[in-house]
């Protein structure tokens, strides 16, 4: 299904939410797979403990982007993610690395978070205009707060980024894929056998002696984290920084309204968040381990479902006027970062990434403007996370 314009998802969802709260569709490989489309039933499957979030379920769907599953199967044996385990492996894991997340932990990162955003916007004022905003501001921004976290070194983000890019693409083959992760790892092992040796005072370092405290440690699963970490902490917040800025600037009267009361701009990153759900088509895959039954239909044992979190996120029972983009509204419990035993880990720290960004462009560049008119801008129409290749921009 294709978006019939950049700001919203596919019209079809909302064809479907008004049939019933899910939806028999086809996967591109020709499988079956269970939509579930309405935001009631969305948080309903995603806390239910008759699915499985485990890829090596014979009935996981092979998910958009994957060549087929037998390199979905592969690929989750050697390399162990939290999205991929259920409960009580999950817990056991996630508690790990919750620490490193929190509201509070978050919060003191906001200096450096704002110097690197400063750094960024300095980097984009030297450069000549037009100037890419995704290449200036978007990718660097999270990829410098995540190295810094992980403490990866910068210098090696044209090596990494390739690879991440490789395994978000929807279009990238069986090989290059495997190429894209075996790369990664090795990368990652040596940065964690490392801080094996001499732990780091940094997520790395901090999570293997967490680990080690609470029993039996083992690499493998340190590696799994810290690529996931990695992946998930760039794309999926780039293209959020880029999209909103596209959005905001195309509604001068809530640029007023967030200049004149800065307390506005966590409610606008919210309602940003709902309006894109930029993840939520290329996550929330499950596997049905029981069958379920959801309004008049019973999702059988070993029938594979996506909950789409970019429909649930337009369903007019969660949120007045859905497809209104409105940063006064209460959009707080929007499900862009999903429900449940899996909800993201990083979602404080996009929250905070988000806020300091746009207020740092709109305060530092209040010329700023899209260089090209909107029908020319490259949106994303055939990769997830959604997002925008390139984004012109000028002052
Ligand atoms: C706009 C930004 C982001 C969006 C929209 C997003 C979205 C999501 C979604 C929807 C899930 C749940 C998937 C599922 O239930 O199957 C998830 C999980 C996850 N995210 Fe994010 N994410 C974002 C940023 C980040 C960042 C910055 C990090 C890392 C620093 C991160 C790390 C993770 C991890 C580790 C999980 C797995 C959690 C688990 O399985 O327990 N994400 N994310």
């Amino acid at each position: 299904m294709s978006r019939t314009n950049p700001f919203d998802p596919p019209p079809d969802y909302g064809e479907m939410r008004e049939k019933g709260p899910v939806a028999l569709a086809a996967m591109p490989n020709g499988e079956k797979i269970w939509l579930i489309v309405s935001y009631e039933h969305a948080r309903q499957i995603l806390t239910d403990p008759r699915v499985t979030a485990c890829r090596s379920d014979p009935g996981f769907p092979v998910v958009l982007g994957m060549p087929n599953r037998k390199l979905m199967h592969e690929m989750s044996k050697k390399l162990p993610a939290l999205l991929s385990m259920d409960p009580p492996e999950h817990n056991q894991h996630r508690r790990m690395v919750i620490p490193e997340f929190t509201v509070k932990r978050v919060r003191a990162m906001r200096t450096r978070v704002a110097e690197i955003v400063d750094q960024c916007i300095d980097d984009l004022l030297a450069t000549p205009r037009p100037a890419d905003f995704v290449q200036a501001v978007s990718v660097p921004v999270p990829t410098l707060v995540i190295c810094d976290l992980l403490g990866v070194p910068y210098a090696d983000r044209g090596d990494f980024s390739k690879h991440t890019g490789t395994l978000v693409r929807r279009d990238s083959t069986e090989d290059e894929k495997r190429t894209a992760v075996t790369t990664l790892m090795s990368y990652l092992e040596e940065l964690v056998v490392r801080n094996e040796k001499d732990p780091d005072d940094n997520v790395i370092g901090r999570t293997i002696t967490r680990y080690r405290k609470a029993g039996p440690y083992s690499r493998k699963h340190m590696v799994g984290m810290a690529v996931l970490l990695l992946n998930g902490g760039q794309e999926t917040t780039a293209n959020m920084l880029s999209l909103s800025v596209v959005t905001l600037l195309s509604y001068p009267e809530y640029m007023a309204q967030i200049k004149q009361d800065p307390a506005l701009m966590p409610r606008a990153v919210e309602e940003l968040l709902r309006y894109f759900s930029v993840a939520t088509e290329n996550t929330g895959y499950r596997a049905a381990i029981a069958d379920i039954e959801i309004g008049d239909v019973v999702i059988r044992k070993g029938d594979g479902i996506l909950v789409v979190g970019s429909s649930a996120n337009r369903d007019s029972r969660a949120f007045i006027d859905p497809d209104k983009f409105d940063i006064h509204r209460d959009s707080q419990h929007h499900i862009a970062f999903g429900y449940g035993a899996h909800q993201c880990l990083g979602q404080h720290l996009t929250r905070l990434e988000m806020e300091i960004a746009l207020d740092a462009v709109f305060r530092r560049i209040p010329e700023l403007r899209i260089a090209i008119p909107e029908e020319q801008i490259k949106f994303k129409y055939d990769a997830s996370p959604y997002g925008i290749y390139e984004l012109p921009v000028t002052w």
